[in-house]
């Protein structure tokens, strides 16, 4: 199994390209499953789970052609994806595939809503808590389809087709929201979602959904309608960039000192990191090549953060965060309010030095002098990174250990980071 080595007390100076967002590529290559005809992704980044997602869709009969390197074109480029679902030859995503990838579940929606019927594997709990399914499920009821829990298996079947209907979420869900959308596309009659997710991945889709000729209006607030069609074209689409590849290389540089210029990114799609980062004391510039960050010299200011649906601070950054506190001129807290337990970074910060006590969804976070390397591993990606960052800062060597976790999430990282001066490197096997 690889490893990452990393010798902290490197400032990062240089340019740092923001890849395409994971968390939106993934539902767009899912939303190939409601057309006959070609989805073209552009931007999409070279991640295990964008692979692995592939694997899911040839399961189905989708054919995935990865478009060849253009002139001039690097590795920075995100790939293009011919998505093509023109014959759906199996319903069912087994447990084998979807225990890998929670969000390959959400093919549950499309293949309902075109086929009439679908069986996915119930994803089970994963290390960042138990994550249930019981809401996207309630959707594609609320959609008219009969739903049955048979062995493990989630079984929908709507065959006369999915109807329109209003869905309430008691809770915001992202996956929620993007089934519901998914889903109502193609079902017979308006569809009105309340309490919808607002993050920056449901408006791609929608915009990616409504190029191939669904009538999605309200995505980005907390009102979505949808008015049904009883067909789909294709499309070509971009992938936006990923907002907490962003942050995370922000609070990289805000650990590590210097100046970066994240490229290809926009201040829009992570306003509240962003001035977090601004109230620790770090520079934010927006240009019109991306977003400017730099910390020369002065110390971390400590912060108060909460985690909620977007716009507000995303749990998806707040392992990152917590890294960063661990160097703040004091004591920081951060809540924890959408996953429950989504702090098996902490106990890994510790090996470093970092001071943190939980409470609940509560931790408190007191600010060191110094952190010092050790082997660290971790269970899910974004606590994986928080201990990149942490490394960065740290004395002497960190080797992070089960690097596929930051794989599936984090492209190129050591070459990204490298780049800009870290001392990091992959040690294979
Ligand atoms: C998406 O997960 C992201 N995954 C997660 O990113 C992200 O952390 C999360 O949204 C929150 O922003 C992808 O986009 C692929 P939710 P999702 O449904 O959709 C509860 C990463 O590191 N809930 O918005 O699964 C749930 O338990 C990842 O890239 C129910 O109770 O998250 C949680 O408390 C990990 N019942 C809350 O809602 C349900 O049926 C929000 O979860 C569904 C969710």
């Amino acid at each position: 199994m690889d490893r990452i080595r990393i010798v902290g007390g490197r400032r990062l100076d240089g340019i740092i390209p923001i890849s395409g967002a994971k968390n939106a590529a993934l539902p767009l290559m899912i939303a190939s499953l409601l057309t006959e005809q070609t989805l073209v992704l552009e931007n999409v980044p070279r991640l295990a789970d964008v692979a692995l997602l592939q694997r899911i869709l040839g399961n189905h009969g989708v054919d995935i052609m990865v478009g060849g390197k253009r002139p001039g074109e690097t590795a920075d480029h995100g790939q293009t994806l011919h998505i093509s679902a023109a014959n759906i030859v199996d319903t069912t995503a087994p447990y084998e595939l979807v225990s890998k990838m929670r969000a390959s579940f959400w093919v549950l929606a499309p293949l309902v809503a075109r086929m009439g019927e679908a069986r996915v594997s119930m994803p089970g709990g994963c290390a960042i808590g138990t994550r249930p399914v019981d809401l996207l499920i309630m959707a594609i009821a609320r959609l008219g389809a009969a739903i049955e829990i048979d062995s493990g298996y989630v079984v929908a079947r709507a065959p006369r087709g999915l109807k329109g209907a209003e869905i309430v979420f008691p809770k915001v869900t992202v996956g929620g929201t993007h089934t519901a959308i998914m889903a109502a596309a193609l079902a017979d009659g308006t569809t009105v979602i309340e309490n919808a997710a607002r993050e920056p991945e449901i408006v791609d889709l929608a915009d990616c959904l409504n190029k191939m000729g669904a009538r999605i209006s309200g995505a980005g607030s907390r009102r979505i309608v949808i008015d049904g069609v009883a067909k789909l074209n294709g499309a070509r689409h971009t992938v936006l960039p990923d907002r907490i590849e962003t942050g995370t290389y922000a609070m990289a540089v805000a650990m590590a000192g210097g100046e970066i210029l994240l490229q290809n990114t926009r201040v829009d799609l992570l306003q509240a990191p962003i001035d977090v980062l601004v109230r620790t004391g770090v520079t934010v510039t927006p240009t019109n090549r991306g977003i400017r960050v730099a910390r020369n010299g002065g110390g971390l200011e400590p912060v108060e953060v909460t985690t909620a649906p977007f716009p507000e601070f995303p749990t998806d950054l707040q392992a990152q965060l917590m890294a960063l506190m661990t160097r703040a001129r004091g004591t920081s807290h951060i809540v924890e309010t959408v996953f429950e337990n989504r702090f098996m970074h902490v106990q890994e910060l510790a090996r470093l030095g970092a001071r943190i006590q939980l409470d609940g969804e509560k931790a408190t976070i007191e600010g060191v002098e110094r952190l010092k390397g050790a082997p660290v591993m971790a269970t899910d990606l974004r606590a994986s990174v928080s201990l990149v960052i942490a490394a960065l800062a740290a004395e002497g060597e960190t080797l992070v250990n089960r690097v596929y976790h930051l794989d599936r999430g984090f492209e190129r990282l050591e070459e990204k980071l490298g780049r800009c001066g870290a001392a990091i490197e992959r040690l294979s096997g």
